[in-house]
């Protein structure tokens, strides 16, 4: 059964979906069951470069950043997206990325925000609480 807000990726065709209300089917793509992403946090590798990080900013309010040292973002391996949640899991918010971009998301305020979510098109899914 899958619960709101989980994450599953079709290894055939690389579609992702984000479930917005649970149900109790399988999530199947191109006729195969689709996988659940399990989302890594700073003790695996890679995590220096990939766990976001809060960073409380005077003028802008408070940015996401992917990375303590910045995650590349080259066409050939970037992140697609970074994501907040709020505690209660009913505010969430956003931000689509593109190579060549920084891999920081800025919000006005940080108190909707429990924890944060990237994912690298090479290196999957990777969280952090706030
Ligand atoms: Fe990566």
């Amino acid at each position: 059964m899958s619960k709101r807000l989980d994450l599953y990726k079709c290894n055939i065709c690389g579609n992702l979906v984000e479930v917005v209300l649970s149900g109790v089917g399988e999530l199947v793509c191109c006729g195969e069951p689709m996988e659940y992403l399990d989302a890594k946090s700073n003790d695996s590798e890679y995590g220096e470069k990939h766990v976001p990080v809060f960073v409380d900013t005077d003028e802008n309010g408070i940015e996401v950043r992917v990375g303590s040292t910045l995650h590349p973002m080259t066409e050939e391996h970037y992140i697609q997206f970074i994501e907040t949640i709020s505690e209660d899991k009913n505010k969430i918010c956003r931000q689509y990325l593109s190579p060549q971009t920084s891999p920081i998301m800025v919000l006005k305020d940080k108190a909707d925000i429990k924890n944060a979510r990237e994912y690298c098109n090479l290196h999957g899914l990777w969280e952090s609480v706030m």
